[in-house]
């Protein structure tokens, strides 16, 4: 007799496997079936957390040879054990894959490992990689299967030589030289671990700035502290082609509104111009649902597809393809399937670039604002003007908030320095209830803290600040 579910869930990345999660403590009979060996997508597997346990080891590396002499600390002869490092990191992967497991455990989710595709509303076939394949049937169906890197043409990934995200993260020794297509949030971060650990990198940008969905300012000092650090940049530039061989890659590259060409050529190529939405095999067109013209599935405010029955979260739909966006659909759809009401704000989803110093940002930018014609008025306060970050050798950086020129209500904050990706959530919490620059830089802070210089760029907004 086959088992008959409240809901099926396609995908166990943090879109699939959160939603699973509250949908069973809802009192929800769940499947979930998903294709790799181990849980957690994209995110904890080759994404997210990976990155991040490379992103602090090499930190640790690099703080050694220039951080660590400002302090009166001597280190000499600090050697990078590659392999070690690549062991933490997959320990760090296995700890939290094996803690979704542990959790699918407890709340009674039933656990297919094969390829998930859509027989019909309410019935998904599962393939395992045997090529034996069942049906599962279930009064609804979440589609969460994520996204997957865009290529480009002329520049054929192999994850050896010319790789995704996914090959930089498993390189297995250190290049003497990187080029980095993409100056976005993986370009920058994996260009950071790379570099750190000793490649020469250069980062080739399409556009005339990086992080483009950033506020601008944030932007210009990302590029000026990565330029210090040692990254070269090529803005306004496109790679046409790249070729590898034994003596590595061979590239092609031109000014993005063309013009002469120009060679060069690295060890490793990265390649991290965006992702796409992930919906191959799943069976879309024989059930007709739609999809935007970039492939995303177009789902109402309930996360109902157009058809009935059938839902989709998280990269696969469109908006910021990020995992706690992910993971929030998830959680909000299982209330409204649960018939409990769910909202959330796309406006305060925040997004935090893990490079040292962390980008962080939240709202609107100062570029939108303006265009959608909003008065507004900006505070902005430097790290180096405070005790803390200079107590801590973190003087690189600055906070800008913006608010309403008229209700002083927040629109937006951008933070560049030190536990940026931290200090963002003050500002989260202060504008998901509607706060105004005044409350913030009213509420008492601790002294001294990285928080002051919040308090003090909101104070900038509508009087001088004390410090500066
Ligand atoms: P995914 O995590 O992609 O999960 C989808 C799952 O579905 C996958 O496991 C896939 O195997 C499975 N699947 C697909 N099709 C099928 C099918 N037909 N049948 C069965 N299973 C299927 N976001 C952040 O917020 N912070 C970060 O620091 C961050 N770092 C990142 C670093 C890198 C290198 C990358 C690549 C991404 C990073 N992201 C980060 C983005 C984040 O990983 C995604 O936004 C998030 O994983 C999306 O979750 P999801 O559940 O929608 O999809
Ligand atoms: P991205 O959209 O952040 O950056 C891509 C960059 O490549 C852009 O600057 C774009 O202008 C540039 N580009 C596009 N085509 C190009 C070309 N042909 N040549 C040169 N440059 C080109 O995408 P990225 O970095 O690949 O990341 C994908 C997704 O993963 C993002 O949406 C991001 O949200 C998510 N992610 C989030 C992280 C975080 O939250 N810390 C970390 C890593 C990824």
């Amino acid at each position: 007799m086959t088992t008959q579910f409240d809901i099926i869930v396609i995908g166990g990345g943090p879109g699939g496997y959160v939603h699973a999660i509250k949908a069973a403590q809802l009192g929800k009979k769940v499947a979930v079936v998903e294709t790799r060996p181990s849980l957690g997508g994209t995110c904890l597997n080759v994404g997210c957390i990976p990155s991040k346990a490379l992103l602090a080891a090499s930190h640790e590396f690099h703080k050694t040879g220039h951080d660590f002499e400002k302090f009166g600390i001597k280190i000499s002869g600090a050697k990078v054990d590659l392999t070690k490092m690549m062991a933490f990191k997959q320990e760090v992967v296995d700890a939290n894959t094996k803690g979704v497991d542990f959790l699918f455990k407890k709340n009674k989710i039933e656990r297919y490992t094969g390829f998930g595709s859509i027989k019909s509303p309410g019935v998904v076939t599962v393939t395992s990689d045997k090529g034996t394949s069942q049906d599962i049937t279930g009064k609804y169906i979440v589609i969460a299967t994520g996204s997957a890197s865009i290529d480009i043409p002329n520049v054929t990934v192999d994850e050896k030589q010319i790789v995704s995200s996914t090959g930089a993260l498993v390189l297995d020794k250190i290049p003497g030289s990187m080029v980095v297509i993409g100056g976005g949030v993986i370009g920058l971060e994996m260009a950071s671990v790379w570099s750190r650990l000793g490649s020469k990198v250069t980062i080739v940008e399409y556009l005339d700035r990086i992080l483009p969905g950033m506020d601008n300012d944030v932007s210009k000092e990302m590029l000026k502290i990565m330029t210090k650090q040692g990254m070269n940049f090529k803005l306004s530039t496109k790679v046409t082609g790249a070729k590898a061989d034994k003596k590595g890659v061979a590239l092609t590259l031109e000014p993005a509104a063309g013009g002469t060409v120009e060679n060069m050529s690295a060890d490793i190529v990265l390649v991290a111009i965006g992702r796409k939405a992930y919906t191959d095999g799943l069976g879309l067109e024989k059930v007709g649902v739609k999809c935007d013209e970039r492939g995303r599935i177009l789902v109402d405010e309930t996360f109902e597809t157009n058809v009935e029955g059938i839902y989709a979260i998280g990269d696969v739909i469109p908006g910021p393809m990020l995992a706690h966006k992910a993971e929030d659909e998830g959680f909000v759809l299982a209330e409204m399937l649960a018939g409990q009401t769910g909202h959330i704000d796309y406006n305060l989803v925040p997004g935090v670039v893990y490079t040292a110093p962390e980008a962080a940002n939240i709202g609107k930018t100062e570029e939108q604002l303006k265009k959608e014609g909003v008065a507004i008025k900006i505070g902005k306060f430097p790290y180096s003007a405070n005790g803390r970050a200079r107590s801590m050798n973190a003087v690189d950086g600055f906070v800008k908030i913006i608010a309403d020129a008229k209700t002083d209500k927040v629109l937006g904050a951008y933070i560049v320095g030190a536990e940026a990706g931290t200090l963002i959530h003050e500002v989260a919490v202060l504008m998901e209830f509607g706060g105004s620059s005044e409350d913030l830089a009213r509420t008492c802070h601790a002294h001294p803290t990285l928080n002051e210089v919040v308090k003090e760029a909101a104070l900038a907004t509508f009087a001088l600040p004390i410090h500066m």
